[in-house]
């Protein structure tokens, strides 16, 4: 791994990069963060990540000390110092609650850390896309909304750690969870669509579930390009009958699924409305860029 990493504004590489081992990031999880990625250089859909670490502090109670120019300004000195030269960028920005004493009282931890890491984008092999990917149901249960609510971005994982751990020893490519009441919510870092009868059908957000910016970002292309995008409540007869399937996340965009559980789905090739989707994706990307 190499990466470049700017800790509270100190930026080193990786190995270098330190925090306090009484950060309430390390101690309790408590923190959250977004991942970005760019296209040309620059990182897409900047203020949808910033509304949504906002919109994630908020739920935390976490105070953020800087403004999404500010923000945006530290992404680009991180940048600067990891010459990706020509490379698409990874950005991963951290704030946890800080370092104070062995308490959850936040008033320990008057001055929240905020880490940016930036590496070289990898994209999935393009196998990934021209043959689709076998994915697989984990029986570790997405959080209650009621409990870590699946809409905190946080960096809290355990959860999720635990159900990809399932995925891998399986051999999948990701592992689909289910809500509590066991209908389909989303992958353990991507969100889940199906396409039937022509219609690119995910799960609502009520169904318990990050609102992934990818995600949003389909509803979009659906709209450009005459697909209809829309949210149904999905179970696993849903799921197992579809005519394709396919996963978002802003470091893979639109992955798509021909195996469940080794079950196939559709004619277990990536399907045209995916494909459609995906092309679209990329096409507006690299087009529409807004800057930093
Ligand atoms: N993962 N659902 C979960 C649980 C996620 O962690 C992610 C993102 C998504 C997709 O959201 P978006 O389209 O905004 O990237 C859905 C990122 C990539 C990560 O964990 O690094």
């Amino acid at each position: 791994m190499s990466a470049t990493v700017n800790v509270n504004g100190r930026i080193t590489g990786d190995r270098d990069a330190v925090v306090s081992v009484f950060d309430h990031g390390l101690l309790y999880g408590e923190g959250i963060y977004e991942t970005l990625r760019t296209y040309h250089g620059r990182p897409f859909l900047y203020e949808r990540h910033m509304w949504r670490l906002r919109n994630s502090a908020r739920m935390i109670n976490l105070p953020l000390p800087f403004s999404d120019a500010q923000m945006a300004s530290l992404i680009g000195d991180t940048m600067a110092a990891a010459a990706l030269n020509g490379d698409e960028a990874y950005i991963r920005v951290l704030v946890t609650r800080g370092v104070g004493d062995l308490t959850y009282d936040p008033k320990a931890t008057p001055v929240p850390s905020v880490i940016i890491i930036v590496k070289p984008q990898v994209d999935p092999a393009p196998e990934v896309y021209e043959l689709g990917v076998g994915v697989v149901i984990v029986n570790v249960v997405r959080n209650h909304p009621d409990a870590v609510s699946p809409m905190i971005k946080s960096n809290n994982l355990l959860n999720s750690v635990l159900a990809a751990q399932q995925a891998i020893q399986r051999g999948a490519f990701e592992g689909i969870m289910k809500n509590y009441r066991g209908d389909l919510s989303e992958c353990t870092t991507a969100n889940l669509f199906i396409v039937k009868d022509g219609a690119a059908l995910t799960p609502p957000l009520t169904s318990g579930l990050l609102p992934g910016i990818t995600r949003e970002f389909v509803f979009e292309i659906g709209k450009a390009i005459g697909v209809d995008v829309r949210e149904v409540v999905l179970g696993d007869d849903d799921l197992f009958s579809a005519d394709e399937a396919f996963l978002t996340s802003t470091t893979r965009e639109a992955v798509p699924i021909v195996t469940v559980d080794d079950r196939t789905i559709g004619n277990g090739r990536p399907g045209p409305v995916t494909q459609a989707l995906l092309a679209g994706f990329r096409r507006h990307a690299y087009a529409a860029q807004p800057s930093v």
